[in-house]
């Protein structure tokens, strides 16, 4: 999991410097999401740790689908940022298996419908924000 937690830094690193080059800047609500991820992920750990790690898959899950998207959506000349995203959804996708494997529980459907909804309204914000 440290691992997992040193690419994630990686991630937000290289999307900031990319957004530095495209002129861009993240936006402003990220502290707030920030502060929200971690506050439900805190409190899933406290729940056990097959809850801890369902949490971590589910969300790499909404990860990974919102990757893809952005890999349909950023141009094929972009290739820089298609990198990015790119090895950013490999890791993400990896951190996922990773925890299901370390006995991670697989999240109902319900569960998971409710934390796709939250991802929308929050990369939806994120993106006019
Ligand atoms: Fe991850």
């Amino acid at each position: 999991m440290e691992a997992a937690a040193d690419e994630e830094i990686d991630h937000l690193a290289w999307c900031d410097e990319r957004l530095r080059q495209l002129h861009s800047r993240p936006s402003l609500l990220n502290p707030l999401w920030y502060g929200l991820s971690f506050s439900l992920g805190a409190a899933a750990g406290l729940v056990n740790d097959k809850v801890s790690l369902g949490f971590v898959a589910a969300t790499e899950e909404q990860v990974g689908e919102h990757l893809r998207d952005h890999l349909k959506r950023l141009p094929q000349e972009d290739q820089k940022s298609r990198a990015i995203v790119q090895t950013m959804l490999e890791e993400e996708e990896t951190h996922g298996q990773n925890a299901l494997r370390a006995g991670g529980y697989r999240f109902p459907k319900p569960i998971k419908a409710l934390m796709r909804l939250t991802s929308k309204l929050m990369t939806t914000s994120s993106y006019r924000i």
